[in-house]
């Protein structure tokens, strides 16, 4: 076994274990939590900073030489060639309304690739895990993408773009999209979005602009279970770049049909490292 296979055999109980934790401390905080606002419409909760300073406090004891890039600041080493990408609470928005769809995120990256995640929604109690060669589980038990292989059959999930403009461009992609799947889902949490790609419910997510820590985990829990994932042009998936086709892989090349009707151009990105 090599050493990198080691680390990540070795790092999956521990973002295990660190989701379930973090999970519950996230949990204490529904119907009491105070919210304050990044922007006008992008909000930040006390149960955020909470639960990323838990996340990020046991990372850096566990692996002090590992880097760590968080969405609410938190930090680790200079120079890693691992990087964990945490978001303590994924579908913050829900999360503030009382709604059960938002997530725990936790991702261990080697050189630019995805190869631990960990993706908790406690109101459910579902712990969705994945490691690279290693499988992807639900609650233990493996999981895999759904056998959907007709776009007009396939229930897809579209993320809404922060701000008034991109609605209204949303709205103009809907319309296109509504005419070739069954039906779409807005669900307000994209790391639970990749993991419901991962165990069959849904059958394919795109999302751009939508940042590392949001969907590092999923990544690594839909390969694992089967998925294809890609840029919007088909190419590799990469981390960093904002952007991912997420889909069972039988409807995968009509759905990257259908973006380069809905997505001529990329939009515009909402933060970065
Ligand atoms: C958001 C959610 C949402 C997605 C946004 C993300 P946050 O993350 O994942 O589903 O559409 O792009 O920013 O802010 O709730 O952690
Ligand atoms: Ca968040």
């Amino acid at each position: 076994m090599t050493d990198i296979q080691r680390t990540i055999d070795e790092t999956l109980p521990f973002a295990e274990a660190l989701a379930r934790e973090a999970g519950a401390l996230a949990l204490s905080y529904v119907n009491t939590t105070e919210v304050r606002f990044k922007s006008e419409t992008d909000l930040l909760t006390d149960g955020d900073e909470a639960v990323e300073a838990l996340i990020a406090k046991a990372i850096r004891e566990r692996y002090p030489d590992h880097r760590l890039y968080a969405e609410e600041g938190a930090v680790g080493a200079d120079e890693s060639d691992w990087r964990w990408l945490i978001d303590p609470i994924d579908g913050t928005t829900n999360f503030a309304h009382g709604l059960p769809t938002w997530a725990v995120s936790i991702c261990l990256e080697y050189q630019g690739t995805p190869v631990v995640g960990a993706v908790y929604n406690p109101p459910r109690d579902e712990l969705f895990l994945g490691a690279q060669g290693r499988g992807a589980t639900l609650n233990g038990e493996p999981i895999r993408v759904s056998t959907i292989d007709t776009l007009r059959r396939a229930l897809v999930i579209s993320e809404l773009p922060q701000g008034d403009l991109a609605v209204n461009e949303m709205i103009g992609r809907w319309n296109e999209t509504l005419k070739r799947v069954q039906s779409i889902r807005v669900l307000g949490s994209a790391a639970l979005d990749v993991c419901e790609v991962a165990c069959g419910r849904i059958d394919g997510y795109w999302q751009r602009p939508i940042m590392n820590y949001d969907i590092g985990a999923g990544v690594v829990i839909a390969r694992e279970a089967g998925a294809t994932v890609s840029a919007y042009d088909g190419g590799p998936y990469i981390l960093d770049n904002k952007e991912l086709c997420c889909t069972n892989g039988l409807i995968h090349k009509d759905v990257l049909e259908l973006i380069a009707i809905t997505h001529p151009a990329p939009t515009e990105t909402k933060g970065s490292e």
